[in-house]
């Protein structure tokens, strides 16, 4: 009887554990006190027969002093957390907390939008998986355009595995918000639409299979040329400085006409030529023109009262020139060494 209490308080003292002075002091009085249980204990081994009482007294007093020991224990525990406390300086300064950074591509997305909200341009968002007619039908391409080939869409399954003609993609381009815009308002409509985009490429330096563009699209009254070529000058020098000049080349888009390709004077070496221009001056950063008839009428905007203008760039490309970023893929590798870089921005 005795001796099984015995056991069950030297397990019960052995593991005791307590935060600070007051928590010792309520386990002394618990076990040590008058009242106490192993005090108790004492009371009890009276009664205990005499031919046990030697074994079980040495017992009982091992009890008592583990219990006495651990306690000292604690009480030096206690105290040493209480010296180190009091050493603490208050004064020093805390260690600085670690700020995570902005990704390029975020921070150049934003400078672009930022700009245009300027001159009046709202940001609108369509999906990334979309279907034919928004990506390719309503913007005039031909029924046999390579874009709309395997080789440089990604088509979506409707049932896993199953590889049926679908008209479901993932879009290659921002410009299927255009139609999505346009189909949902009626003039004026001065949108900028940023968003991821795919395209079935090898993964290279130079080329990857999603990217981001910006698209921009304006619909009024009587919007001309030379309203877009002064929107895209006022852009260039916002974006690259103010002797920033620009070029454009006439080019083809199925959904623009006339089309055009922007080029801006090399930021790096001012025009002169250097490598990163190859030597011509120039480098190219989007795609424009005036939205072709065909694709206001497929939207059901009325081409004879309403004309206007679209632009279209790769953000990749523009953050390229800024942080003279060479391969493509750091943007999407999520390696720390490369976005800490951009903490300060
Ligand atoms: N969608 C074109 C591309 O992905 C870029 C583009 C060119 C957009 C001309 C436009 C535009 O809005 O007018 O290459």
């Amino acid at each position: 009887m005795l001796r099984d209490k015995i056991d069950e308080l030297l397990e019960q003292v052995q593991q005791m554990s307590a935060k600070n002075t007051e928590e010792i002091e309520a386990l002394r009085i618990k076990y040590l006190s008058k009242k106490g249980e192993i005090t108790a204990l004492f009371n009890d081994f009276r009664n205990v027969a005499p031919e046990e009482k030697r074994e079980l007294g040495q017992y009982l007093n091992k009890l008592k002093t583990v219990a006495q020991d651990r306690l000292e224990q604690l009480k030096e525990q206690a105290e040493a957390i209480r010296e180190q406390e009091d050493k603490a300086d208050l004064t020093r300064s805390a260690d600085p907390i670690v700020l995570g950074s902005r990704h390029p591509l975020s921070l150049v997305k934003e400078e672009i939008i930022d700009i245009f909200s300027r001159i009046g341009f709202t940001v609108e968002e369509g999906p990334e998986v979309e279907d034919d007619k928004h990506v390719f039908g309503m913007l005039n391409f031909a029924p046999e355009h390579p874009a709309r080939d395997m080789q440089d869409t990604f088509f979506v399954e409707k049932e896993v595995g199953v590889q049926k003609p679908t008209d479901i993609l993932l879009r290659t381009h921002t410009s299927s918000v255009q139609t999505r815009v346009m189909t949902s308002q009626q003039p004026p409509i001065r949108v900028l639409c940023p968003g991821r985009v795919y395209r079935n490429e090898a993964i290279s330096a130079r080329a990857h299979c999603f990217f981001h563009q910006i698209e921009g699209l304006y619909i009024d009254k009587q919007v001309s040329f030379a309203d877009l070529r002064q929107a895209l000058l006022y852009f260039a020098k916002e974006m690259f400085g103010a002797d920033t000049k620009i070029r454009l080349r006439p080019s083809y888009f199925p959904f623009t006409e006339p089309s055009a390709e922007m080029d801006i004077s090399c930021n790096i070496c001012g025009g002169t030529g250097c490598g990163f221009c190859k030597q011509t001056g120039w480098v190219e950063i989007l795609g424009c023109g005036m939205v072709d008839p065909n694709v206001l009428e497929s939207c059901g905007i009325d081409s004879k009262e309403y004309s206007g203008y679209a632009f279209g760039m790769g953000v990749e490309r523009i953050a390229n020139l800024k942080y003279r970023v060479k391969d493509l893929r750091l943007f999407s590798e999520n390696d720390v060494r490369f976005l800490q870089q951009f903490q300060a921005c």
